[in-house]
């Protein structure tokens, strides 16, 4: 079956290379920059998020029905700092359920906006979230349990910038939409007629939702900006349901600052970051000494059948040669965000050496070590799965962790607050990226490697593969009761709402 899911994905990415090819000649459009709501100077009122029901353009010409929070499609960028209190006010102005989590904040349970949260429709939910973390990018989103998938990928989605004095101080560029950006990557797909598609199918559930299409902050990559002369910042969140994206720029290697947690203790520099659905990264761009670089994309393309009748059709318009160029092995790279340099002088400063003190993960007082296994259905129950949900997951069954899917009603794991632990996470198949909600962690291992350098500082994320164990160094400083526990969960979200989620107290 995997052979056969690789053969596929070859076929898919013809059509879809032609398409990028079509797209780079005309016009490129510019990169949407993401409405900043800067509340770190202080807050006077509540902070009103509208989750509504829209249409937006994608930059195809046609109108997709979306989600969006004070929106049409994704949210704003909230800049906050550490030590506010952030008193918000929520209201579900959606046909169904949801919820708000802050991913990667360290927050009590209580507030935590995981699935115990729940917005009813037409219902408000004001949460006072306190913010007692080190400076780093976080996100918000959907997390209604077996809704997750559908609600995210409408675009239930925005991004949380905790500053803090030493980010605040830090020799680097912080002026929003000129030289500091917020990318959020997603890949998605759309019919025929350009419209945004989500309907369930053994694939999709199986893999998670797979797009052919790269979108940059809700438009249609490749985008472009241009930039003054010096250094550029691009905040990084990889916002797809399921999709693992590699990031390369196309001159020189990404000057890694920050990842899920905060600042590297120094900068890190990279080829390529491979990066999960839920995680972020930060890179600096040298603009001073090039015209134009690249941010590039590499992702997996979808399963699509009928590919030999296609492959035909392409011959004969003679594009043979130049769809080979662009298939290498199911993947398809897109020249994401193009920056060009304009004469304005910009941010002066060099690429900083050291960053944040990171201290060496301690295993010295480590109290318990846990293990999780996730493991999935395959075929026929998936098939079964997907006719009988079409769009929405539902309380699914199809995934587990321990042998157990999800269950509002129990509680998995119970942790005393402020212990160290060790997790080890193993999967049968596929490869899954695993969260932890209320924490940052340390990854000691990382699919049976120690991890990347640019993942070795703080994360709420981490790649499971195979039978090759991940482990994480965790502690938790909030409590979670009963009533409003933390989650654990594979993020790919089909399979998150599929069962793949485990609660735990910590107390
Ligand atoms: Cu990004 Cu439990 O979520
Ligand atoms: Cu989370
Ligand atoms: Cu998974």
């Amino acid at each position: 079956m995997q052979m056969n899911r690789r053969d596929f994905v070859k076929g898919a990415a013809l059509l879809v290379g032609t398409g990028q090819i079509a797209s780079a000649q005309s016009k490129i459009p510019k990169l949407p920059i993401m409405p900043l709501t800067n509340l770190a100077k202080g807050i006077d009122q509540r902070i009103k998020l509208d989750l509504n029901s829209s249409n937006h353009n994608f930059g195809n010409g046609s109108l997709s029905p979306t989600y969006g929070i004070n929106n049409s499609y994704l949210g704003p960028v909230l800049c906050v700092k550490k030590g506010q209190t952030l008193p918000f006010e929520i209201t579900n102005n959606i046909n169904e359920i949801t919820t708000l989590h802050w991913h990667g904040l360290h927050v009590p349970g209580t507030v935590d906006g995981g699935p115990h949260q729940q917005i009813d429709p037409g219902k408000k939910w004001s949460p006072d979230v306190p913010i007692a973390q080190r400076a780093s990018m976080n996100w918000f989103h959907s997390h209604a349990h077996g809704r997750t998938a559908k609600q995210v990928y409408k675009g239930l989605v925005g991004v949380m910038l905790i500053e803090d004095d030493e980010s605040l101080s830090a020799d680097l560029p912080k002026t929003y939409g000129i030289d500091d950006f917020t990318l959020v990557l997603q890949d998605k797909l759309f019919s025929e007629t350009g419209k945004l598609v989500y309907k369930l199918s053994e694939t999709i559930l199986d893999d998670g939702l797979i797009g052919e299409t790269l979108v940059v902050n809700g438009a249609i990559a490749p985008v472009v900006q241009s930039v003054p002369t010096g250094l550029v910042r691009l905040r990084i969140l990889n916002a797809s349901n399921a999709n693992f994206l590699t990031l390369s720029m196309s001159k020189g290697p990404l000057n890694i600052i920050a990842s899920d947690g905060g600042f590297l203790k120094s900068t890190v520099q990279a080829d390529l970051i491979v990066m999960s659905p839920g995680e972020r990264y930060e890179i600096l761009v040298d603009m001073r000494m090039i015209d134009v670089n690249k941010l590039l994309v590499s992702y997996g393309l979808p399963e699509i059948g009928g590919i030999t009748a296609l492959l035909q059709e392409y011959n004969e318009k003679g594009l043979r040669n130049l769809i080979k160029k662009l298939w290498n092995e199911g993947e398809i790279t897109v020249e994401a965000v193009t920056l060009n340099r304009t004469n304005t002088t910009g941010f002066d400063g060099s690429i900083p050496s050291s960053l944040a003190n990171i201290p060496h993960p301690d295993l010295t007082n480590v109290s318990v070590t846990r293990s999780f296994e996730l493991t999935q259905y395959t075929g026929a129950d998936l098939s079964a799965l997907a006719v009988a949900r079409d769009t929405m997951c539902g309380n699914g069954t199809a995934m587990t962790i321990n042998g157990k899917s999800m269950d509002m009603n129990r509680i998995d794991e119970t942790v005393k607050k402020g212990d160290t632990e060790i997790w080890r996470i193993t999967v049968d198949d596929w490869r899954h990226p695993f969260h932890v909600h209320g924490c940052s962690f340390r990854i000691l291992s990382q699919e049976g490697k120690p991890p990347p350098t640019y993942a070795q500082g703080w994360k709420d994320m981490v790649h499971v593969d195979g039978e090759l164990w991940s482990e994480i160094l965790v502690r938790f400083d909030y409590s979670a009761p009963n009533t409003s526990p933390y989650m654990y969960h594979c993020h790919i979200l089909e399979h998150e709402d599929c069962g793949m989620m485990g609660q735990f107290t910590v107390t």
